[in-house]
Formats: C-alpha cells, structure tokens, sequence
C-alpha cells in the first residue's frame, strides 16, 4: 500500500480547497471543446470532475480511486498508459508530477495526448526544477502562472 491509499481518507478534507484553487485558475486559462476527451493523470479523488467533462481519472491508488465519482477511471500509472496514441484532446495533471518516474512519464503524457496539456508542479517539490527542466525540452510552454503552492504550466507539442 502507497502513501495515498493510507492516507486517502483524509485527502479531500486536507486538500480540497487549495486544489479547488489550481483548478478554477486552470479553467480560466483554457478553452476545452464541447465533445474534446480530457485525461486526469494523477487524479486522485477526482476533484476535476466538477469543471470539466468527457474525463477519464487515472491514478495508481486504488484507495483514492474508490472516492472518484467519476464513472470513467481507471487504475494505472503514469509511465505505462493503457491507451492508444493520440486518445485525449487534454492531458491535465494537478499536483501529482513529482511522483512519476520523469523521463518515462513525459513520454507517455505526450503519447497519448494530442496537443494540449497541463502540468502543475508543487513548488515545495524536491525536484521541481528536474521537472520544470524535463518539460520545457518536451513541450513549448504557452503560459505559466504561478499560484500559492504550485507552479501551472501550459504546455503544446
Ligand atoms: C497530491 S495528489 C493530487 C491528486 C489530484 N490531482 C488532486 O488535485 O487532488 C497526487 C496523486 O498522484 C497519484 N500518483 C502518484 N504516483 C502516480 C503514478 N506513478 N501514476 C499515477 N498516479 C500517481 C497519487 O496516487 C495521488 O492521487
């Protein structure tokens, strides 16, 4: 058992407002169309749910995964994506990238997303600027903002 299926009973009353945050702050800064799929990497309790639809959750605790009401959800990993090529308009991950191993996740992010993507970064992360590093030889950033306790990245192919 992972640090999040231990923990997962207490995840959304510690985290929700402030990922509620990070949430609202990337639906301002995107325009997802009506019929577009979107992929939850890292999604946890699917607090994404509520903002945007066509959402498939992905996350590797299945505890967390039990409190998703998000019918579309799937227990993987990031760095082994069950999915085709190309299958999501949006790749959105909030707070979750300093747990992937880095350089096998980024290529599967960009595997099957198409050309929109959305990665939040902990700021307290240990290895945030191996990542933000990591993304910017990856992917063009379109816009970045930085919010209380991460650091939102816009991102294309
Ligand atoms: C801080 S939580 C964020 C959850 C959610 N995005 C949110 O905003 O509430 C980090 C999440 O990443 C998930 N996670 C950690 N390593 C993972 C991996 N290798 N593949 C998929 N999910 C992973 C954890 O289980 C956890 O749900």
């Amino acid at each position: 058992m992972n640090y999040y299926d231990q923990t997962a009973q207490g995840y959304p009353e510690l985290h929700k407002e402030e990922q509620i945050k990070k949430i609202k702050l990337i639906k301002e800064n995107i325009d997802i169309k009506p019929g577009e799929k979107v992929l939850d990497l890292g999604a946890g309790t699917g607090f994404l749910n509520n903002f945007f639809d066509n959402i498939t959750s992905v996350d590797s605790s299945e505890e967390l995964l039990k409190q998703n009401k998000n019918p579309t959800k799937i227990k993987a990993s990031a760095e082994d994506l069950p999915f085709e090529d190309n299958s999501f308009d949006w790749v959105i991950s909030v707070t979750a990238i300093h747990h992937f191993e880095l350089n096998k996740a980024i290529k599967e992010i960009k595997r099957v997303g198409k050309n929109n993507f959305v990665i939040t970064i902990l700021k307290k992360a240990n290895n945030k600027e191996t990542i933000i590093k990591k993304l910017k030889e990856n992917f063009k950033i379109k816009k970045q903002i930085e919010e209380d306790k991460d650091i939102i990245l816009f991102l294309t192919q």
